[in-house]
């Protein structure tokens, strides 16, 4: 991974590039691994991600005609609307903005109005802006690189237009962008993980309340590093399959009278099985029993530790590739190959459908399991995967 002042640096050239001058000021937010809890953030249930070491930074400077302009190091073409226009732009005509451009213009949009409907003047004199983007976190690895770009955005904004905005309401902008501007039916994890993000830790949030604990996680000090196993096969959340697990989620509440298939018990589930078609049954019950995973993770690794999570995490594994049906050949490959390789736990991680699988294993088998995991690709004829180490960082900053 790049290192985050390479990143800064590149943010800084492109804006000089842009507009000739220095920015006045850099902003950063990270990209996210999710350690469990996996699809139950739109059914109000429990995740537990942390921000990795690889970030997305924004270089900005004010201007004086109301204009928003963009660009990034994903195209380097400059996208340019004015601010008054973001309202018409969002969502019905989102079509019409190249579609890396949605989740800074929306973000921008999404925040302004926001403070209109709180009454805040910021809405009306907000000033003109321009943002270049640089990031290292890795597109399409299910490690929200989007929403990266919306905490680092989100920050910068809230910032130069003084909105006064807490890290929690970041996120929900953050999430409306990418919900409505950009057209992914996501949840909330990613911008949580992002904005609350610290060093060393997880966070634990209850995606109803949005109350959220940091809980150490102790990888250094167990010996312990976190693989990520990039498969390189790219997904997106705006089309498919991601969109039809969550029909099948409400379809399974609607069922079993409940706002949420957070209301639901493990108990629960013998009568769901008997109210529901086999297929929704299966959707309902992995997010029923992810939901308990992930308390029996917070709780197992504050009693005993990170080194003892990985039945959990194998068993998240299997309830995504049996029962949700979102993993790939390429998924399973990475976490079976990992796992005897000596990982004490893995998983896909994020929407799924393609993306990466992340284990947890001692320091020292670290490079042989990374040389099994190529091996084992090569072997089965898939493209090569892209895999490193990230470690629990700090959420959303002003860098400069
Ligand atoms: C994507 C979404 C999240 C969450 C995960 C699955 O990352 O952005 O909101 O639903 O998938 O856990």
């Amino acid at each position: 991974m790049t290192t985050a002042s390479a990143i800064a640096t590149d943010a800084t050239v492109l804006f000089t590039e842009l507009t000739g001058d220095a920015p006045a000021g850099l902003w950063s937010a990270p990209g996210r691994v999710n350690l469990i809890g996996e699809h139950t953030d739109y059914n109000d249930g429990f995740v537990f991600p942390f921000a990795i070491d690889a970030r997305t930074v924004v270089a900005l400077g004010p201007r004086d005609d109301g204009r928003i302009r963009v660009v990034s190091t994903f195209d380097e073409t400059p996208v340019e609307v004015a601010l008054a226009d973001l309202d018409d732009l969002f969502p019905a005509r989102r079509d019409e903005i190249v579609e890396w451009a949605r989740y800074p213009l929306g973000v921008a949009w999404a925040l302004l109005s926001a403070a209109l409907l709180s009454g805040q003047d910021a809405a009306a004199s907000a000033t003109g802006v321009d943002l270049a983007i640089a990031s290292d976190v890795p597109v399409g690895a299910g490690l929200s690189s989007s929403a990266a770009i919306e905490g680092a955005t989100a920050s910068a904004l809230n910032d130069v237009w003084e909105l006064g905005r807490t890290r929690v309401e970041l996120a929900q902008a953050g999430r409306r962008a990418e919900n409505e501007a950009v057209g992914a039916p996501t949840g909330i994890m990613d911008q949580m993980a992002s904005m609350l993000g610290q060093a060393d830790a997880g966070i634990f949030l209850d995606c109803r309340t949005l109350a959220a604990e940091v809980v150490e996680l102790g990888f250094d000090a167990a010996g312990l590093e976190l693989l990520v196993m990039d498969t390189q096969v790219s997904h997106a959340h705006s089309t498919g399959g991601y969109g039809e697990r969550r029909a099948a989620c409400e379809h399974g509440a609607a069922i079993m009278g409940v706002a949420a298939l957070r209301d639901l018990s493990v108990a629960d589930l013998p009568r769901a099985q008997q109210l529901m078609d086999d297929v929704t049954f299966r959707r309902v019950r992995h997010v029923v029993t992810e939901d308990q995973r992930v308390l029996d993770a917070v709780r197992t690794l504050r009693d005993e530790g990170s080194g003892a999570i990985g039945p959990l995490l194998d068993a998240s594994h299997a309830s995504m590739r049996d029962d949700f049906e979102i993993s790939t050949p390429e998924l399973d490959l990475a976490v079976e190959v990992a796992r005897s390789a000596g990982a004490i736990g893995a998983r896909m991680t994020g929407g799924g459908f393609g993306g990466a699988a992340i284990a947890l294993i001692e320091r020292s088998l670290v490079a042989s399991a990374s040389a099994a995991v190529e091996a084992a690709f090569a072997a089965a004829g898939f493209g090569a995967p892209h895999v490193f180490t990230v470690r629990p960082s700090e959420g959303a900053r002003r860098d400069a």
